[in-house]
């Protein structure tokens, strides 16, 4: 037979302060937030598996050198962590700092901003963008393919949370990402545009983007809905949002 696991299924961690006992294997960030703190995160989200790849999401754990991962990092017993500090903070803003100069100054600095990408930055207390865009991808076409949705690539941080939510929420792998380093960017199928790669045009993509790269295009055309309904049918689960008078 399979040996009895020696895991418990709780575990103690104690996070700025506050000892909770979390199911054994949940994320530092899942872990915090039950106990009601907000680590800053970019990659993340509540609902797609963890990805690892902004950084904004860092802590300090006692007797662990660096400053791991909160999303991918699981707690273990008697760990004890800090997610705020000095040098917490100028992590994340150095992060932030990175991914704002590769961005669209005039995409930061509108009113349909107000994407979730703006709110980390504000989160972090990022105010001041020292450095020049490297990235060819500013200068990237847009895809404006899909009638529903465009896709900036100026925009993208690679977060890679259009892909999983193709991938995870969807079930359809239209998405993928491209690329190493600069070059890194999301393609749909081999570099196709929208419309003609495997996309059924569900939304999940754009729903899970945090910062307005993929856009559905009345956004764009007349704004964030002031009040909106969710509704979701059986078809894709992710929901269509009506605006309401
Ligand atoms: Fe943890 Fe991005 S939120 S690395």
């Amino acid at each position: 037979g399979t040996p009895a696991s020696s895991q418990p299924e709780t575990v103690t961690v104690t996070i700025d302060g506050q000892a909770l006992a979390v199911p054994t294997g949940t994320s530092i960030m899942r872990a915090a937030s039950l106990g009601g703190t907000a680590i800053p995160k970019l990659c993340a989200t509540d609902t797609l598996k963890a990805y690892g790849s902004c950084r904004v999401c860092l802590v300090e754990i006692d007797g662990r050198a660096g400053t791991p991962a909160s999303c991918t990092t699981p707690v273990a017993d008697g760990m004890i962590v800090r997610t705020q500090s000095e040098r917490l903070s100028k992590l994340r803003r150095g992060v932030m700092e990175l991914y704002a100069s590769d961005h669209p100054m005039e995409a930061l600095a509108t009113v349909e901003a107000q994407t979730e990408f703006r709110e980390v930055m504000d989160a972090v207390g990022l105010e001041e963008i020292r450095y020049k865009p490297q990235a060819t991808h500013l200068e990237c076409p847009q895809d404006v393919s899909n009638p529903y949705f465009a896709f900036d690539p100026a925009k993208c941080i690679v977060c890679s949370r259009c892909v999983r939510a193709c991938d995870e929420i969807q079930g359809t792998f239209a998405l993928t990402l491209s690329g190493r380093g600069f070059q890194a960017h999301v393609s749909a199928s081999q570099d196709e545009s929208f419309l003609q790669s495997e996309c059924v045009s569900c939304g999940a993509c754009v729903q899970a983007c945090p910062t307005g790269a993929l856009q559905e295009k009345a956004v764009a055309e007349i704004g964030l809905p002031e009040h909106s309904v969710v509704t979701t049918c059986a078809y894709c689960g992710v929901g269509c949002a009506f605006k309401a008078e």
